[in-house]
């Protein structure tokens, strides 16, 4: 595991502590690795009104973006399930997708262990972006 990924891993662990989710109970978190090595971290942040609960993985990208990133290359996110890798949720992963289809995704463990897939594998045949030029 490469010095950048470990950091990626290790961010994601320490933002599930950051979880706002008295609802579900249920802390999420990510990390996202910018393409010139920042590391933005986020956690889920729920609400009394339930559907406006925001999942880690956008909180995160909001917060890249007001801070001036828009060029990712990886995401590592992280929940307490232990026994197996849990995969972002379908809005998630359309709302990474608006951001370029080649990112690396550890879905990782609370152990730090993790397995290494890439966004195109989790939202194949995506709509993307560049659809709306070729109308
Ligand atoms: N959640 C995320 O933060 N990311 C996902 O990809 C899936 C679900 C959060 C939303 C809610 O706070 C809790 O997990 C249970 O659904």
């Amino acid at each position: 595991m490469s010095d950048k990924v470990k950091e990626l891993i290790s961010k994601c662990l320490q933002a599930r502590e950051m979880a706002y989710c008295p609802y579900s109970r249920f802390p999420v978190a990510a990390a996202i690795l910018t393409a010139d090595g920042a590391i933005i971290t986020g956690c889920n942040v729920e609400n009394a009104s339930y559907g406006l609960t925001v999942c880690a993985e956008r909180t995160a990208i909001q917060r890249a973006v007001v801070e001036g990133y828009r060029q990712f290359t990886a995401i590592a996110v992280t929940c307490d399930i232990k026994d197996r890798f849990v995969g972002p949720c379908g809005a998630c992963r359309q709302v990474l997708m608006e951001f370029g289809s080649d990112w690396i995704v550890y879905l990782t463990k609370p152990d730090g262990s993790y397995k290494e897939t890439s966004l195109l594998e989790l939202l194949p045949l995506a709509f993307s972006p560049a659809d709306l030029a070729r109308n």
